[in-house]
């Protein structure tokens, strides 16, 4: 997922080979976009996160996550329906809360969310899957998420701010939902380079206003 800025890519902490030393190589994958219909499934549930088939799945998956730019990354948007995400949190994007924090690539098999309140906030997401486009979409505050690690480990994190929105925003492709059918404002809905340019706009999907400058990426 998206869209607050403050992401740089010097600050990707992004590099695929400090999980797999003794990897072959790796492959870039095409991602889908809005209207294909595996985005649409219900993404099926890992058996084995610890199979050579999910890290082969999740290798792949860093090495378009890093090609792409974006933040975050899953399985589905790469033609896998398997409940399978990476993403990670660089320290300029954590923006707005004394709560949110940087997180560093977390891969995460068979997520599960809980939110934390029934709070919701209003913030500018945008989407590999929905290239160009951006949108201003209500999620949970705060969640308490659960992953199970390549490894079997269990993962367990609670979020707020940015980062709330980003493990949302992921775990929302599993169930084959994009960010635009959570949305309820379309006026807060847009080309990226022409909403950027709209002040008003901006700030009435919940921008701050050292925001409106910054580079945008993409989950
Ligand atoms: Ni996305």
């Amino acid at each position: 997922m998206n869209p607050k800025p403050g992401y740089r890519r010097e600050n990707v902490p992004l590099d695929a080979r400090t999980i797999f030393r003794h990897s072959r190589a790796m492959a870039i994958l095409k991602i889908a976009r809005m209207g294909h219909p595996v985005l649409q499934e219900v993404a099926a549930k890992v058996s084995d996160p610890t199979s050579a088939d999910t890290a082969s799945v999740v290798r792949d998956m860093l090495e378009t996550l890093e090609d792409s730019g974006g933040l975050g990354l899953a399985a589905p948007q790469v033609h896998i329906s398997k409940r399978i995400v990476v993403f990670f949190v660089p320290a300029g994007r954590t923006g707005d809360g004394s709560t949110d924090s940087s997180e560093p690539l977390t891969v995460m098999i068979n997520p599960e969310i809980e939110p934390l309140g029934s709070e919701k906030e209003l913030d500018w997401e945008a989407c590999l899957s929905v290239p160009d486009l951006m949108g201003s979409v209500p999620r949970f505050t705060k969640i308490k998420y659960r992953w199970t690690n390549l490894d079997g480990t269990q993962g367990e994190r609670v979020a707020s701010g940015f980062h709330s929105r980003a493990v949302q925003h992921e775990c929302d492709h599993l169930d084959g939902i994009l960010y635009p059918m959570r949305m309820d404002d379309f006026r807060l809905f847009g080309y990226s380079k022409e909403v950027r340019m709209n002040y008003n706009l901006m700030r009435l999907g919940g921008a701050k206003q050292k925001d409106v400058t910054d580079d945008e990426a993409v989950a």
